[in-house]
Order: C-alpha cells, then structure tokens, then sequence
C-alpha cells in the first residue's frame, strides 16, 4: 500500500441540478497544486497502456471525466491500482511515482492536471532507473 504522501483520491463536489451536475476544481480547497498544464487522453484502442514512466518534479491530478480506467502505481517498495470511473474524483499523484494507465472503457476520456509545463527531462522512462532512484528515497 502506497503512503498518501505518494498519491490519493480527491473528492470533488458537485452542485446537482436539474439541468445537470457542475463540479468545480480550486487551487487551495480541493487541488494542492496550481495547474499550469491540462491535456486528455481519448480514443484509446482496446489493450492500450498509458504512461510507464515516472516524473521528477511534476505533480498530477488524474481523472475520469467519462468512462473508466485503472491507473497502477508503483513507488518500488509498494504498489496500489486505482480504479477511476467518477468524474467526482481525482486521484493525485506525487512526484517519483511511477504509473501505467490501463483498462480503459471505450469512449473512456482521462483528463491530466498538471503542475509544471510539459518537460521531456522531467520524465524517467526507464522503470529500472527509477527502481534505483527510489531505493534512496525509500531508504530516508
Ligand atoms: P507521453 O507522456 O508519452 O504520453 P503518456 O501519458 O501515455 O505517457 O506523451 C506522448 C507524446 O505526447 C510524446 O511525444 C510527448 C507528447 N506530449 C506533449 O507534447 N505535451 C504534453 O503535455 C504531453 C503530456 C505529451
């Protein structure tokens, strides 16, 4: 089981209304981050897997804006999947963790709040080399 340092459901409100339900995200009350990037995954064929790989610096809120997919995180020494089918929750995810996005429903739409501006050099694609990063981390 991972620590909730490393990443956690968020429970968002929603305002119900007849004409539909309306869920806001607010840097302070539900988001501990500010959101300087936002991107979604869609049109994910059957099978596909997303992510593997990890981030240095960046912060993520992961959500399920229709549909559903499983996200699988690992930080070496504990691993935790989160099911996501709810656009009411989101599931944070610290840095140096290492994630992979799969099982996702058709029409399924996952949308990514990010902390940082997209960074190739942020990433670590290599589960290997994060195994090795995270064994200092885990031994703190
Ligand atoms: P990648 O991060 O590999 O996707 P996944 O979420 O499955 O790990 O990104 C796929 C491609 O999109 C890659 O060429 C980098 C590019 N990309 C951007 O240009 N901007 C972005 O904000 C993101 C997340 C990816």
């Amino acid at each position: 089981m991972l620590k909730t340092s490393s990443a956690y459901i968020i429970n968002f409100e929603a305002i119900m209304d007849p004409r539909g339900d309306l869920t806001s995200i607010e840097y302070g009350s539900t988001l501990p981050f500010i959101v300087k990037r936002a991107y979604y995954i869609y049109n994910v064929p059957a099978g596909a897997t997303r992510g593997s790989h990890a981030h240095k610096n960046l912060r993520q809120l992961i959500i399920a804006m229709s549909g559903s997919f499983t996200v699988n995180l690992d930080v070496g020494d504990a691993q935790n999947s989160f099911f996501l089918n709810n656009p009411r929750k989101g599931l944070f995810v610290n840095t140096m963790v290492w994630r992979e996005i799969v099982d996702f429903s058709q029409g399924a739409v996952c949308l990514v709040l990010a902390s940082e501006n997209y960074d190739p050099d942020d990433y670590i694609r290599s589960h290997e080399l994060f195994l090795n990063q995270r064994k200092s981390i885990n031994s703190i």
